[in-house]
């Protein structure tokens, strides 16, 4: 097929080339249009031939449904029911803009477009260009962005023609794209709405409409093995470039102290406009430092780039997931394959007893981490004379205090466990202790350059999650978890029993955890560890 390539700086003075790419749509062919955000393939969102051409012009798996665009937010109607009324508050705020909102859908948009589902994503673009074809060809349209499925969305013309030259009817060249990530996508069809993608309209943005927002767990990490996506284009690799992109973590100096100890490894950087004098690479620059709507505007133009460029093994900067950081981050995560170097970090480990937090601990230990063992520190806070020592005793009584000035674990154990309003006493008293000393122990781990691995039977209980940047939960069969106790406490197995089933709230809670380790034959832990890039 031969593509045609039409040049629109000015919708109104161009009317004839505009009418030109809204026959084509009308006629079932597919056109790549520009976007605020990037380029976007366009076809009849109410013709399911039409939209069969673009899964096929991009090799997009049928499982991952289109955003439709429309002309303007009254057209909603239809082709969603049920509105809720905050989407046309969103829309009056942010739209015509980067911003997609996912409803419920009505039956004249086609299964090819919502790839099965009940939902229809709508997106009004504010581009004058995308604007006016849409109005040109008086039906909304569903467009993807115009890239080969899992390459960096193209954000001008000419990246188009890369992927799509030959594929399709007709290419509109209207320059570069402002925001280069592509539009913020929301879902309404749950309650509290979910950012499914960040954008240039931030979490902060849509907060101030929608009061309470979840931030899909996939937003900055990658998807749990068997966990269904919110969001179908999640679960795909996305936006990779041909060079392996791996984020080296910290500030500028640590970023060039790295690059310097472990220069063989890369060939080329990404880097901020401000890192140029100082590296020593050839490199492609994303942006400035602390202007994220410039890192936004050049992210995937620059991974393109290094393609062109031939890189092969690139180390980049990581940028602050602040504001439209958050989207930023997200493309850019996904892009190096969630490869993080120098990445000294906070691990909370959590696990039932018996199932082997404690070989976890000694994985990450051999590789170089601090262990911060929590089970330990619960004993340091009690020593004689301690603080902590003296609060137990004026809620439990002054006898739980023996005449050495030792803590009587048995008799405060009785008295604690006596009644559940008296255990949460106990945990008010000691778990703050335990939570400080714990940040001091992460704060000198991470100061001496090491990652600090929190090794917390109660997790998240105690809320020492909120310390980390990552957690993982160490599993494995009931069965194997008894017979590990029998023999590590050299007990029976009733007593093996009672002391499994005794952190019902921690076994709930802890289902949060962000990795699961699975801890027994074949599963192997370290294995697990290093694909999570954990070790
Ligand atoms: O900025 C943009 O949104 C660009 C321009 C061209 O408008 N378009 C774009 O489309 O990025 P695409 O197909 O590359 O990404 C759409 C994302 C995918 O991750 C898809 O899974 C998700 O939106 N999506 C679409 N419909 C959905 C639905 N009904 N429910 C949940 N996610 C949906
Ligand atoms: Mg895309």
């Amino acid at each position: 097929m031969d593509t045609l390539y039409l040049r629109i700086t000015d919708p109104d003075k161009q009317k004839n080339d505009i009418e030109r790419a809204a026959s084509f749509l009308a006629n079932g062919e597919v056109v790549a249009i520009p976007t605020e955000t990037v380029y976007g393939l366009a076809a009849s969102a109410f013709d399911a031939e039409a939209v069969k051409k673009i899964f096929e012009a991009k090799g997009r798996p049928q499982d991952n449904p289109l955003i439709v665009h429309l002309s303007k937010p009254e057209d909603a109607n239809k082709i969603a029911r049920d509105i809720p009324e905050k989407a046309f508050e969103l829309f009056r705020r942010f739209s015509p803009g980067p911003l997609t909102v996912i409803l419920k859908k009505k039956d004249v948009i086609p299964d090819e477009v919502s790839a099965g589902l009940s939902t229809v994503a709508v997106r009004i673009p504010s581009h004058p260009v995308a604007r006016a074809v849409i109005e040109a060809s008086g039906v909304p349209l569903a467009a993807p962005s115009a890239n080969i499925s899992g390459f960096p969305s193209p954000t001008c013309a000419e990246d188009v023609l890369d992927d799509m030259n030959g594929r399709i009817a007709a290419i509109i060249d209207s320059g570069s794209c402002e925001c280069g990530i592509e539009s913020t996508v929301v879902s309404l069809v749950s309650s509290p709405a979910r950012l499914l993608r960040p954008g240039v309209i931030t979490a902060e943005q849509l907060k101030s409409v929608l009061g309470e927002i979840i931030i899909d767990g996939a937003v900055l990490r990658p998807m749990k093995e068997g966990q269904t996506a919110a969001s179908p284009g999640m679960k795909y690799k996305h936006y990779s470039p041909k060079a392996k992109i791996s984020i080296v973590r910290g500030s500028r100096d640590d970023f060039f102290k790295y690059l310097e100890q472990h220069r063989a490894e890369a060939d080329h950087a990404l880097i901020f406009e401000e890192d140029a004098p100082f590296c020593s690479l050839p490199f492609v620059l994303f942006g400035k430092e602390n202007e994220p709507l410039t890192q936004s505007a050049r992210l995937f133009s620059a991974l393109r780039e290094l393609d062109r460029k031939g890189a092969k093994n690139v180390f980049a900067r990581e940028p602050s997931k602040e504001g439209v950081g958050l989207g930023v981050c997200n493309r850019l995560y996904r892009a190096a394959g969630f490869r993080f170097l120098n990445d000294k970090k906070v691990i909370g480990v959590c696990g039932q007893t018996g199932s082997g937090k404690s070989t976890v601990c000694d994985i990450f230990r051999k590789n170089g981490a601090e262990i911060i063992d929590t089970d330990k520190i619960a004993r340091e806070i009690v020593l004689p004379g301690s603080k902590t020592l003296a609060a137990l005793a004026n809620n439990f009584g002054d006898d739980i205090i023996r005449p050495d000035g030792t803590l009587n674990r048995p008799l405060l154990a009785e008295r604690a466990f006596s009644s559940s309003e008296k255990a949460r006493l106990l945990s008010s008293i000691t778990h703050p202790a335990i939570i400080e000393i714990s940040r001091e122990r992460i704060k000198n781990a991470l100061d001496s350059g090491k990652s600090a691995v929190i090794d917390a039977p109660l997790l998240f209980s105690a809320g020492m999650d909120k310390l980390c940047d990552v957690t993982v939960k160490v599993t494995a069969p009931e069965e194997l978890r008894l017979s590990r106790i029998i023999k590590r406490d050299g007990i029976d197995a009733n007593e093996a029993k009672k002391r499994a089933t005794v952190q019902k709230e921690e076994d709930a809670l802890s289902e949060k955890a962000d990795i699961i380790i699975k801890n027994y034959p074949p599963h192997s832990a370290e294995e697990q560890l290093k694909i999570y890039h954990l070790i």
